[in-house]
């Protein structure tokens, strides 16, 4: 009786084994596959066999060790029903439907497919890696100081998103496109849920009015931008502090400006006519040479009267 028992079992084994091994019956899934939390996500894996075949057993084993049978309905399938096993013959594959991706449904699943033509394990690629991804909420930029900046103040940026996974990064830039990135700091903490929280911090040891524009870009887990926030610095404003003249002290500068100068250009005048008056007064002659200067113009008269003489002799000369 146990010899025919143990006889049984080798012959169904071996069964099992040639129809495996002679390839009429794979399975090929895809390494890995992701999925978004909160959405459907499903495994497909396709199946070559003979188009006449018959599928007789498919489960699919999760992470957790669960195991989920065809044939058995949704709500059968644990953690609330979320799970669903399928076998599509038009599209010759098998499938697990998750609703409501969560992160502990990341990790290995593996299946199981028994047909009339033969049988693949997860030895035979009937495996996949899940990897579940969540989106990081827009992220949120702000200054320390908020308002008021000065030029070349110190000026920290922020930029901060979370409820992502897996871990992502933040990216600066400014109004050029620089990338400021490596001068910033990067803070990862991993909250319940596993949920990542991001945050940077940027440090600008002198800023500037005229590059007062910066961008932070949050890049998920998995390479892909998922967000951006602007941030424009506020400096004092300087036009504020010219609004508190009034129409009337510009008027009255006007007029203390126009009396100022006008009293300079009448001291101007009066300096410009004193010093001749000095002069004349220095220059009052002493006798002798108010007897040189009555000499010196009766010299003039006579040279005078020779030089038109002189022409005389000298339009007589040209005439000759
Ligand atoms: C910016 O710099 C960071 C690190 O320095 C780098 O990882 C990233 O790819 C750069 N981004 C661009 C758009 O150049």
């Amino acid at each position: 009786m146990a010899v025919t028992v143990v006889l049984f079992v080798i012959a169904y084994c071996s069964t099992f084994e040639v129809a495996a091994g002679d390839g009429t019956v794979s399975v090929k899934c895809p390494r890995v596959i992701h999925g978004t939390i909160g959405e459907e996500t499903v495994i497909r894996c396709p199946v070559k066999a003979p188009s006449d075949v018959r599928l007789k057993d498919l489960n699919w084993k999760a992470p957790d060790s669960r195991v989920y049978i065809l044939g058995h309905s949704s709500v059968d399938q644990g953690k609330g029903g979320r799970f669903e096993v399928g076998w599509d013959k038009d599209k010759m594959e098998v499938w697990l439907g998750m609703s409501n991706t969560q992160m502990a449904d990341e990790g290995d699943y593996k299946c199981f497919v028994r047909t009339d033509s033969g049988y693949v394990g997860d030895d035979e690629g009937c495996g996949v890696n899940l990897k579940v991804t969540a989106r990081y909420t827009v992220p949120t930029i702000w200054s320390v100081p908020q308002k008021n900046l000065e030029e070349d103040m110190t000026v920290t940026m922020y930029c901060m998103a979370e409820k992502g996974y897996p871990r992502g990064t933040i990216h600066w830039f400014d109004q050029y496109g620089t990338n400021w990135t490596s001068s910033a700091i990067m803070t990862v903490e991993q909250t319940t849920g596993r949920w990542f929280k991001l945050m940077s911090t940027f440090t600008v040891l002198r800023a500037s009015s005229s590059s007062s524009f910066y961008r932070c870009k949050v890049i998920g887990g998995n390479g892909q931008e998922e967000g951006t926030a602007e941030l424009s610095l506020m400096f004092r404003e300087p036009a504020k502090s010219t609004q508190k003249w009034s129409n009337n002290s510009i008027a009255a500068i006007v007029v203390v400006t126009g009396s100022v100068s006008t009293g300079i250009l009448l001291l101007l005048l009066l300096k410009r006519r004193r010093p001749r008056y000095d002069e004349v007064h220095e220059a009052v002659p002493e006798h002798g040479e108010e007897n040189e200067k009555d000499d010196a113009e009766r010299e003039m008269r006579d040279e005078m009267k020779e030089n038109e003489g002189g022409t005389a002799c000298m339009e007589n000369a040209t005439g000759m």
